[in-house]
């Protein structure tokens, strides 16, 4: 699905954001089936399982979008964030905030944070989708479902801000490669979470 559409070619060769999609498309396709298969807009439960990973994820993520020196390579970065609003949906839903630390070290330095950036941003897009859904269950971007809720500036050109700043980006190949790892990680991340929320139930089911 390419509904917001972003310049795929810079000087005849793919633009590092193209690259990147391309390069993780795989990685994105499992996070996709698995977060569906998790059901999260059947019920309130599922979707509080669901909620649990984005607050985990989000959290994780902080860091990197408060980091000085990436603010100073890319505005308003530390506004991007959806921290706030994924602990807002966890106080809507009545959740206990989840105390995880996860075996998977998240990128503290260098240019690897950038690629767990794309992965976060990227996640606002299909978003859209997930919001749709969730209004099924009774949630809206105003209570349990704030961190799926679009920019004010909207969520197309919200994403090509940021796409235009990565791809501006001045790396050399090795920070390129970085980029690429970081993505590959970030992905990893959430599948990590995912496979352990998905033995988590299945141990509870099992359990009664
Ligand atoms: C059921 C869950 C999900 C669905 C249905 C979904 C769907 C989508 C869709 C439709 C887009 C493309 C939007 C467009 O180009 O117009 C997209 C982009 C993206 N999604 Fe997801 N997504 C899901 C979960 C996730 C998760 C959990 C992550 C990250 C952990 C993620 C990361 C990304 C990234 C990085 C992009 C940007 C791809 C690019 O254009 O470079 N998605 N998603």
């Amino acid at each position: 699905m390419n509904e917001i559409s972003q310049p795929e070619t810079m000087r005849g060769q793919l633009t590092r954001l193209a690259e990147l999609k391309q390069s993780t498309r795989t990685d994105h396709q499992s996070v996709d089936d698995m977060v569906m298969a998790m059901a999260p807009f059947d019920s309130l439960e599922n979707y509080k399982r669901f909620l649990r990973l984005q607050y985990i994820f989000h959290s994780t993520m902080r860091p990197l979008y408060v980091a000085d020196d990436l603010n100073q390579l890319m505005p308003g970065l530390a506004d991007r964030s959806r921290y706030g609003a994924v602990s807002m949906d966890i106080d809507d839903m009545g959740c206990e905030v989840p105390d995880f630390r996860s075996r998977q070290d998240i990128a503290q330095i260098g240019m690897a944070r950038v690629g767990w950036l794309y992965v976060c941003e990227g996640s606002s897009l299909g978003a859209a989708f997930l919001l749709k859904a969730a209004a099924g269950i009774g949630l809206t971007a105003d209570f349990g479902a704030r961190h799926l809720a679009a920019h004010a500036d909207g969520r197309g050109r919200h994403w090509r801000e940021f796409v235009d700043q990565v791809n501006n980006l001045a790396l050399g190949k090795n920070e390129d490669e970085m980029v690429r790892d970081g993505a590959c990680a970030a992905f990893e991340f959430f599948r990590n979470l995912l496979m352990v929320e998905a033995a988590r139930t299945a141990d509870t089911q099992s359990h009664g």
